[in-house]
């Protein structure tokens, strides 16, 4: 027997199923999903790298562990929601190309090279921002960077093809045709009975959506650690606090870090504290959360010295912010805390984790934790700490 392959046309495609409102419903969904990511990510570029006009609030303390939360639960929720998307548009892909027209050839041209934009920008973006919560780092690039770019590239590429396709959405959605059509009066062609109806199709991808959110959501969630699956990191770690980069991968040495251990401050004079001068000074203790940028967040309670206690040694005058240093000479390594944070009851220079002298990996001997603040931003194992005015 010969087989003769040839590329597939529409009409190889034939469940019943797909309908312009199925594909319109699941659009709106994922449309949905990919603006929540954009606009809780941009939050988040936006507290990285604040522009002059941007001030993020110093509360509720764990407004960045929701937002972020939710980025990474509704980019790994959109999952399915993109694959049966796909699926529903997947004999347009094998359309044929207009002739004659140059008008019209030049629009299908352009409406299909959005469309691959889209879709390359969508398994772009979902692909490393799961690998990059996995910890796996297989990509020479400064992830956050791409990601950041390929965002924008992703939301103009749905808001041109929503412009496009509004008028067939408007009416597909218009036309009540929940249920898949009437059998026909011949029997189906091979390929095109079904068994399930479009309303079953889109339950099932919600729940598929729902399942996926559910098992990640314990490394927010406590009380879902034991059904999320998927969840990386919960509970688990030095002091039962998940550690997103160790003393060792930072290259923190002993000596930086051991007896002779000084914390400079910087203002309008300088002055270097030892361990035992901090534990000396007035010690507060707090709840607050660490809210990774990868999306886990946990309560802990931290012990140390108010930032504002420590500004006041060396500054008694008005300041813009705050630098901090740290010894890990990574892009982790430095920070900025504007005046409104520093001077927040809540924003210690800790010393102490869960009741305990932090472990090396949280950051020994001193390190920020501010509320409503990222985690990468919670700089660890500091050096310095320079006054702005
Ligand atoms: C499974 C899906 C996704 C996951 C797991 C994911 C994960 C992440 C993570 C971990 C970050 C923090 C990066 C860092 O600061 O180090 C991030 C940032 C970001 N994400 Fe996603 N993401 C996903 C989908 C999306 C989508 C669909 C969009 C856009 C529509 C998006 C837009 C952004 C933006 C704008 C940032 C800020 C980047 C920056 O800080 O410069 N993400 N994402």
């Amino acid at each position: 027997m010969i087989i003769r392959l040839r590329p597939p046309n529409e009409q190889d495609f034939r469940s019943p199923l797909r309908s312009e409102r199925l594909t319109s419903i699941l659009g709106i969904a994922l449309g949905l999903a990919f603006t929540i990511c954009f606009l809780t990510g941009l939050i988040s570029h936006l507290i990285q790298h604040p522009p002059g006009w941007f001030a993020w609030p110093t509360g509720p303390s764990w407004l960045y562990r929701v937002t972020q939360g939710l980025h990474v639960t509704t980019g790994m929720a959109a999952i399915p929601l993109l694959a049966v998307k796909l699926w529903s548009v997947a004999p347009k892909f094998w359309r044929r190309f207009p002739t004659g027209r140059a008008r019209a050839m030049i629009i299908e041209a352009v409406e299909r090279g959005t469309i691959l934009l889209l879709i390359g920008a969508a398994f772009f973006e979902v692909l490393t921002g799961l690998l990059n919560v996995a910890e796996a780092y297989l990509w020479p690039f400064f992830f956050p960077e791409v990601h950041y770019l390929m965002a924008w590239l992703l939301i103009g590429s749905v808001v041109l093809h929503v412009a496009v396709r509004l008028p067939i959405m408007i009416s597909a959605l218009r036309r009540r045709d929940r249920r898949p059509p009437p059998p026909p009066a011949e029997p189906r062609a091979p390929g095109a009975e079904t068994t399930i109806t479009r309303r079953h199709l889109l339950t099932g991808t919600a729940i598929a959506a729902a399942v996926i959110a559910i098992a990640t959501l314990g490394d927010k969630i406590p009380a879902l650690r034991g059904v999320s699956v998927l969840a990386q990191r919960s509970g688990t770690g030095p002091q039962g606090l998940p550690v997103n980069r160790t003393a060792a991968a930072a290259g923190i040495r002993a000596d930086q870090v051991g007896a002779d251990y000084r914390l400079a401050l910087v203002g309008t004079r300088t002055v270097e504290l030892s361990l035992a001068d901090l534990t000396a000074l007035p010690q507060r203790t707090v709840e607050l959360p660490i809210a990774c940028v990868e999306g886990w967040s946990q309560l802990a309670t931290w012990t140390g010295v108010r930032l504002s206690d420590l500004i006041g040694l060396v500054d008694d005058h008005d300041f813009t912010e705050a630098r901090l240093a740290s010894f890990d000479a990574g892009p982790y390594g430095r920070s900025v805390v504007a005046s409104a944070l520093a001077r927040h009851p809540e924003t210690l220079i800790a010393l102490r984790l869960n009741g305990e002298v932090l472990d090396h990996d949280h950051g020994f001997p001193a390190r920020l934790i501010a509320p409503n603040r990222p985690g990468a931003l919670q700089t660890k194992w500091l050096s310095r700490i320079e006054i702005v005015r």
